[in-house]
């Protein structure tokens, strides 16, 4: 891998500042030509309870750490974090298949929480309230909640580990981050910087694994882990959750979504489908904010579909490290395998193919287009993650609205317009946790982002993030 600081590059795990490597390991493969990148640690349970007992231990340190203590040292790991960009940018394009542009722009949206709650860190503020009698003091106190377990996917390998563990490591808490195993080498290459950056043996603990199942259970079971944040699949999330509730941790869960992106008609159709294209392909569709189902309204139906036509024809599927590829492959042939199920199963049952998603070499899927798609079909249903705008198209805003809000799900969801009532009235009545409005990007640091419905709950990032770390104590005191 052509990348300067060599050192980024692991194969092994991080369990209480050590860097370890184990009898059984497993390999991680570039999605876009197959080929072996490194083979890493393939942890089990008792790597994962030495992590555990890691985390536990150093707790007790790191939480009595001053506040600008944690804060400068989030800070140094910023730093250490841009100035490696491009290495880490090359890393994530390799064992994910994003192109180069995207993956530059993760490693700064990912950085971009860690500086932010280096910021936070320092303004996690009580209260005093006036007391029930003359002689009592109320007084709340914000503490960390304990050791944390983050579960990430492989979508964004490193900014959904920053958005998790910067909120943690600022609130005092130390962390067991299992990546997802396609992706593990982005989050090993942030643990070596973390190092770097000054943060504690044991604070920070990477356990690798293709048995996710195994360890994810040990990390719910085991009461010493006080909070489990997990982004990925709502079936999986559920099955976690209760996993968990013998022991009641705390939790966060980023699942699924369907994003409805609704184009009304007195939208500007140009603005539309530029945000159209940048909500769907991102990430080659496989955001769990990526446009779903997009409804349009029918008098600009036809004039929609050939200006979108006309952007999605120059897309080009290729490597991420090639400049003029616009999405890279997909993860895995499971990935794969779901788009043309979907694609098939909405063509039979009447959806017109504007543009035909063609399965290329090995993962790679150009990208494709159909219109005409009902609720009737799977489609409508299920989360494509992958390159395939599916189009729908409604009179009237009460049967959008309905439409929009039958799943399930409720992540995200956009629309194009310009009436500001008409605006008001859909913003509040879309069943999603986030609204984009005249814009097919709604992710930054600034924004809580999170989901209602089976999209779970919790809040990421924002001054909402950190307080899934933390803990609200009452202190009555009796003056008397
Ligand atoms: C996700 O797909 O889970 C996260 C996407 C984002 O942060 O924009």
């Amino acid at each position: 891998m052509d990348i300067k600081n060599k050192n980024l590059l692991k194969n092994s795990c991080l369990i209480n500042g050590q860097w370890r490597e184990s009898a059984k390991s497993f390999e991680v493969i570039n999605p876009y030509n197959q080929e072996l990148i490194i083979s890493v640690p393939d942890c089990g349970e008792s790597e994962t309870l030495e992590a555990i007992e890691a985390a536990h231990k150093s707790f007790e340190s790191w939480k009595s750490q001053t506040a600008e203590k944690r804060s400068d040292i989030l800070y140094a790991w910023y730093d250490l974090i841009m100035k490696n960009q491009e290495d880490l940018a090359t890393i994530l394009t390799t064992e994910q298949g994003k192109i180069l542009a995207e993956a530059r722009a993760e490693i700064a949206y990912g950085a971009s929480y860690i500086k932010w709650f280096a910021e936070e860190a320092r303004r996690i503020y009580g209260d005093t309230i006036p007391g029930k009698s003359q002689d009592e003091r109320i007084i709340v106190i914000k503490q960390a909640v304990g050791p944390v377990a983050s579960i990430t996917p492989w979508n964004f390998p490193m900014a959904m580990i920053a958005r998790k563990i910067a909120p943690a490591l600022a609130a005092g808490c130390t962390a067991v981050i299992k990546p997802a195993e396609d992706t593990p080498l982005s989050a090993l290459a942030m643990a070596y910087l973390a190092e770097q950056a000054g943060i504690p043996n044991g604070v920070l603990n990477v356990i690798t694994t293709s048995d996710s199942s195994t360890v994810g259970k040990v990390l719910c079971a085991d009461d010493r882990i006080k909070k489990l944040s997990f982004t990925g699949s709502t079936k999986v999330g559920k099955i976690l959750m209760e996993q968990c509730s013998p022991t009641l941790k705390k939790l966060s869960m980023e699942l699924g979504g369907n994003a409805p992106m609704i184009i009304l008609d007195d939208a500007d159709i140009d603005k539309a489908v530029s945000g159209t294209i940048a909500s769907k392909f991102r990430n080659a569709g496989q955001t769990c904010v990526c446009a779903n189902r997009i409804y349009v309204h029918e008098s600009i139906y036809d004039t929609f579909i050939e200006k979108l036509e006309n952007r999605i024809k120059k897309i080009k599927a290729g490597s991420g490290l090639e400049s003029d590829s616009k999405i890279g492959p997909l993860i895995n042939q499971a990935a794969v395998d779901k788009v043309t199920r979907l694609f098939e199963e909405a063509k039979s049952k009447g959806a017109r193919v504007i543009i035909e998603p063609e399965v290329k070499e090995g993962l790679l899927m150009s990208a494709g287009m159909i219109a005409d798609v009902t609720h009737d079909m799977d489609i409508a249903k299920e989360e494509i993650f992958g390159p395939l705008a599916a189009i729908y198209k409604f009179s009237t805003d009460e049967e959008m609205l309905k439409l929009a809000n039958d799943t399930e799900f409720g992540l995200a969801a956009y629309f194009f317009g310009t009436d500001p009532k008409r605006i008001w009235h859909i913003a509040e009545n879309l069943e999603s946790g986030m609204v984009g409005i005249n814009t097919g990007l709604i992710s930054n640091v600034t924004a809580p982002f999170g989901g209602v419905k089976h999209s779970g709950f919790g809040r990421e990032g924002s001054k909402y993030g950190i307080e899934e770390y933390i803990q609200i104590k009452y202190l009555n005191w009796n003056l008397s």
